[in-house]
C-alpha cells in the first residue's frame, strides 16, 4: 500500500483561508484521510500580508487541537507554514524567519501569483546556505515564472524543489493550470512533488481522489524521503 505525504494543506482553524473552525477542520482531515494520506504538513500562511494580524498567537491556539485530534483520526500531522516571500525582507531575514516543514530542512515557499520578486531568488539562496532545502509552492500559477525556466534550473540545480498542486495536474482548476503543471512535471521531473493545498471541502478540496495513475510517482511516501527527494525519476 503507497503511503502519501501532503506536504502543503491549510488544516488549521480560523488562522488564514483555511477551515473557520475546528469541526471544518476535521471533515478536512477525514477527507484527506478517506483519500488515502498518511501524513500531512499544515501549512497556515506566513509572512504574508493578507494573513499578518496575530498570526503566530493564532497558530498557536489552533496547533494542538489539530494534532491530537488528527492523530486520533489517525492522520499524523506535523506544523510546517507557506511562507510568503514578497522580496520586501532581506533574504538572510527571510531564511531566518521562515518556519520549516516539520523537524526537517525543507521550505514551503509561496511567490507572489503575479510577478518574480527581485529577491526572490536570493531569498531561496540565503535558505540553502542555511542548511535548508527550499521547496517552492504551486509554481504553475506564478505568471513571474512562466518562460524563467533558467530560473527554475538554477535553484533546482541548488536543490529546489517544486511543488505542483494535484487539483491543478487533475484539471479541475481548469485547462491553464493544467497544462501550466503538466509541463513542470515534464520539463523538472526530478524536482517535482505533488500536494493539495487543500482550504476546504469545497472550491479548494484536495484532490488526490482526481489524481490520472500517471502521475503517482510524483507522490512523496514522507518527509524524511522529502530532504533527499528526486522526484519522479
Ligand atoms: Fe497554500
Amino acid at each position: 500500500m503507497r503511503r502519501v505525504l501532503d506536504l502543503h494543506c491549510h488544516l488549521l482553524a480560523a488562522v488564514d483561508d483555511g477551515p473557520a473552525d475546528l469541526a471544518q477542520a476535521l471533515s478536512l482531515v477525514a477527507e484527506l484521510r478517506h483519500q488515502g494520506v498518511n501524513y500531512a504538513v499544515a501549512t497556515p500562511h506566513l509572512l504574508s500580508p493578507r494573513f499578518a494580524d496575530g498570526v503566530e498567537a493564532k497558530i498557536a491556539r489552533a496547533w494542538p487541537r489539530l494534532q491530537e485530534q488528527a492523530a486520533a483520526a489517525g492522520l499524523q500531522v506535523f506544523l510546517g507554514s507557506e511562507n510568503h516571500c514578497s522580496g520586501q525582507l532581506d533574504p538572510e531575514a527571510f531564511a531566518q524567519a521562515a518556519r520549516p516543514l516539520g523537524d526537517g530542512p525543507c521550505v514551503l515557499v509561496e511567490l507572489p501569483d503575479d510577478h518574480l520578486p527581485a529577491r526572490a531568488w536570493a531569498s531561496c539562496f540565503a535558505l540553502v546556505r542555511s542548511g535548508r532545502r527550499p521547496v517552492l509552492a504551486h509554481p504553475e500559477r506564478c505568471r513571474g515564472l512562466c518562460g524563467d525556466d533558467e530560473g527554475l534550473a538554477g535553484f533546482i540545480a541548488n536543490g529546489g524543489l517544486l511543488q505542483i498542486t494535484v487539483g491543478h495536474v487533475a484539471g479541475v482548476h481548469g485547462w491553464a493550470m493544467r497544462w501550466r503543471s503538466r509541463r513542470l512535471l515534464a520539463r523538472f521531473p526530478q524536482a517535482c512533488v505533488l500536494s493539495s493545498d487543500a482550504h476546504d471541502l469545497r472550491a479548494r478540496r484536495p484532490a488526490w481522489d482526481k489524481l490520472p495513475a500517471k502521475f503517482q510517482r510524483w507522490i512523496c511516501p514522507d518527509l524524511p524521503s522529502l530532504a533527499s527527494w528526486q522526484g519522479g525519476i
